[in-house]
């Protein structure tokens, strides 16, 4: 089972990742980083930022998990845009070192394929953030995801483009499709780090870490990977029949342990 660790607060959350990534950076400074969006993981690249002047950060590589398809990378809700502006600015780190993949119209057919091709070069993935959607998907693998997939075309379902019609103008303007590292791209990253927030997150949660593996909540693929930490707030935690568990075996965790 994934190690689930309940915090107080998204900060918490946040320095508690950064501190494993400075680590990790630390005994290996080519390390190799799964970058994910959304709004879930910025507690970690704003604690990340406040400690960048302690770590060197020049060697590393990034991955993001998805983009959208046919939207042009200079709209400011591109994932590419928003990992500019929230993880390689802030972080200070070398823009051609971060991978997103390529969601344009004209290379899409083999968009998925040279992704996978430059994960593998790179040497493969040491650890990869996750968010987690409110249909339980993670990266945009929707519900029926196999767990074998790879990076490729999807089409998003309605609850996700409503989820982030936020972040555009209207639920219209939300691309219909997306390109994302697949479910068997997540499990080869070395660890895996899931974070959830708020109570929206707690159905998705609890069918994740404690409900039956299956395809049609995606984030339950997670039970499957060796290493895999779920890092959530009190209210994300909320439908989890055993928090009182991992609240008793992460105060006993014995310190050389990390993440
Ligand atoms: C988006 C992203 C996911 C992210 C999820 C949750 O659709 N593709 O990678 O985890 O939705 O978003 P948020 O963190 O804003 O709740």
């Amino acid at each position: 089972m994934a190690e689930v660790i309940i915090v107080e607060s998204k900060d918490a959350a946040g320095a508690l990742v950064a501190e494993e990534i400075a680590a990790l950076v630390a005994a290996k400074p080519t390390a190799v980083l799964g970058l994910a969006t959304g709004s879930t993981p910025l507690p970690v690249y704003r604690a990340l930022a406040e400690r960048r002047d302690s770590m060197d950060l020049s060697k590393i590589t990034g991955f993001a998990l998805d983009e959208y398809v046919g939207l042009p990378v200079e709209h400011p809700e591109s994932y590419r845009s928003v990992i500019n502006r929230e993880v390689v600015e802030p972080l200070g780190l070398d823009p051609d070192r971060i991978h997103v993949p390529n969601g344009s119209l004209e290379t899409i057919e083999h968009a998925g394929a040279d992704y996978e091709a430059a994960i593998e070069a790179a040497g493969g993935i040491d650890l990869q953030i996750l968010g987690i959607g409110t249909t339980g998907h993670i990266g945009f693998n929707e519900p029926g995801s196999s767990f074998a997939s790879r990076t490729r075309v999807k089409t998003l379902t309605e609850q996700t483009r409503r989820d982030n019609a936020r972040f555009f103008d209207s639920e219209d303007d939300v691309p219909m499709h997306c390109i994302t590292q697949g479910l068997g791209t997540i499990h080869r990253a070395r660890h895996l780090v899931l974070l959830a927030f708020g109570e929206g997150k707690a159905p998705a949660i609890a069918g994740a870490v404690e409900g039956p593996v299956t395809a049609s909540l995606p984030g339950s693929a997670l039970q499957l990977h060796e290493r895999a930490t779920v890092i959530v707030d009190e209210a994300a935690a909320s439908q989890l029949k055993n928090a009182d568990y991992y609240r008793h075996s992460y105060a006993n965790k014995p310190t050389w342990q990390g993440l």
